[in-house]
């Protein structure tokens, strides 16, 4: 083991810098910071002590000591992620950012909001409503998410087809490097082309290059009028072979363009004790379009209603006042959670497709949930070609079996998504859960490449190891 432990010694330095009362090495209260929330407790793993440092400063001192003395440090945000990245897979100290929750700044005049990295996602946009703005970044986990980890995870979500995903809206960031130096990047700038994009390569770096102490982000203006389709198909194909459709076919960019198996539907609606008419469909498509025109806004839906029922829809629901689509949103938003609480055992995929291939990819579910008699429920971000495959054990085998058939499925689900020229994750990352993998995903020059970016930032490796890929 090349990492030192941290020792009493270690944490009256700890207590030094950031106080007692935000140094835990309680095991009852640090087990909490063991795990995100990915189900397999295979992924867990013990802090030796988890810091809620209150300033970059604090950040700063506290990594300089872990440099030093090469103890690994894993940044933490909400701990919503779904690949491992703030689990500390070699122990070491757990730096919480969850005490860094000020919203340090809204500035108007520029559109723009300066926020610590612990403040949660949703909490920006219901603060700007009023002032007819928002961030449009929309993760799933919008309620629990931290910014911070937004921004390592360059979160995704519902409405990337027309407002993309986190990193579009990071104008600046504040960074402490592995070697405790406080940076800042960018600013409250649109355009900045000075020197290499750094602000950007940390940006879904998941926690290895530097752990992020200050967000600058892109306010946009709240468009007045929103409609949401929920649109019944009788199965998977003729609901998938629909999104391509929509999106090349009617000069409208749709804000979503989310899908859902029946399985997913159902699921989350028992776990809300909700209703959809799932009954009659074998997969619906939720479809958002957004703008300030009311009369636009609604002959765009037509126009992607009437598409979708000359396509073989067999029902198109239109929701356009916010308790009902907040209502379809939330089963939407819910069914991970749902299946989670549902098959404790199972492997959320987040694998992603040029979009006109998504519907070759059912296909290729279909060969996977056969071959290993499990299923794989389905739903996510079909617009973006990004859809959210979930392995489930079949209640019949055993862990032991369970094990062996993940890994295989998911490197044949990797496999047919880099065939159909995509990639194994779109939105959740890489983080430990995936690192093995890495090889279907990249070539070894660009991994290579990865590796000295990694040890310039990181020559002791104690900026969350473990994580992506493994230096040697
Ligand atoms: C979602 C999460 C799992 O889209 O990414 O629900
Ligand atoms: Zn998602």
């Amino acid at each position: 083991m090349k990492y030192n432990p941290v020792t009493n010694k270690i944490i009256a330095k700890l207590v030094k810098i950031v106080d007692s009362k935000n140094v835990l090495t309680d095991k009852e209260k640090i087990e909490a910071y063991s795990h995100d929330e990915m189900p397999r407790e295979q992924y867990a793993h013990m802090p030796e002590a988890v810091v809620t440092p209150e300033t970059a400063e604090e950040i700063a001192e506290i990594v300089k000591l872990a440099n030093k003395e090469l103890i690994p440090v894993t940044p933490r945000g909400a701990g919503s992620g779904l690949s491992g990245g703030a689990i500390p897979v070699f122990g070491g100290i757990v730096i919480s950012v969850e005490k860094m929750n000020k919203i340090l700044e809204i500035d108007y005049e520029n559109m723009v909001m300066v926020l610590e990295p612990g403040v949660v996602t949703n909490d920006v946009n219901e603060l700007i409503a009023e002032r007819n703005l928002f961030y449009a970044g929309y993760p799933m986990s919008l309620e629990t998410c931290f910014i911070g980890g937004n921004v390592a995870e360059n979160a995704g979500g519902g409405k990337a087809i027309k407002y993309g995903v986190t990193g579009r809206y990071i104008l600046g960031l504040e960074i402490v490097t592995p070697a405790g130096e406080i940076i800042q990047l960018g600013g409250k700038l649109v355009k900045d082309v000075v020197g290499y994009n750094i602000k950007q390569l940390i940006v879904g770096s998941e926690g290895t290059l530097g752990i992020v102490t200050k967000v600058i982000v892109k306010l946009s203006p709240l468009p007045k009028y929103k409609v949401d389709l929920l649109v019944l198909f009788k199965d998977v194909k003729s609901a998938i072979s629909m999104v391509p459709q929509i999106l090349t076919k009617t000069g409208i960019t749709p804000t979503s363009i989310e899908f859902m198996d029946k399985l997913s539907v159902q699921t989350s609606c028992r776990y809300l004790n909700e209703h959809l008419p799932y009954q009659k469909a074998g997969a619906m498509l939720l479809i958002e379009v957004d703008g300030n025109r009311e009369d636009h806004v609604s002959d765009d839906a037509e126009t992607i209603g009437e598409l979708c029922l000359k396509n073989g829809a067999i029902e198109v629901y239109v929701a356009d006042n916010y308790t009902t689509q907040e209502r379809i949103w939330s089963v939407r938003r819910n069914i991970a959670e749902a299946f989670k609480v549902v098959s404790p055992h199972q492997s959320l995929e987040d694998i992603v497709v040029p979009i006109a291939y998504i519907p070759d990819l059912m296909p290729e579910l279909a060969l996977i949930s056969k071959k290993y008699d499990i299923q794989i429920p389905c739903y996510g971000h079909a617009g973006d070609g990004n859809l959210h495959a979930t392995l489930v054990k079949n209640p019949r085998s055993t862990m032991k079996e369970w094990y062996e058939i993940e890994a295989k499925s998911l490197k044949e689900l990797y496999e047919s998504a880099r065939e159909l020229g995509g990639t194994i994750s779109g939105e959740h990352g890489i983080g430990s859960k995936r690192k093995d993998f890495m090889e279907i995903a990249v070539s070894k020059n660009e991994l290579d490449l990865m590796r000295r970016i990694k040890k310039a930032f990181d020559p002791n490796d104690i900026m969350n190891p473990g994580k992506i890929f493994d230096m040697e």
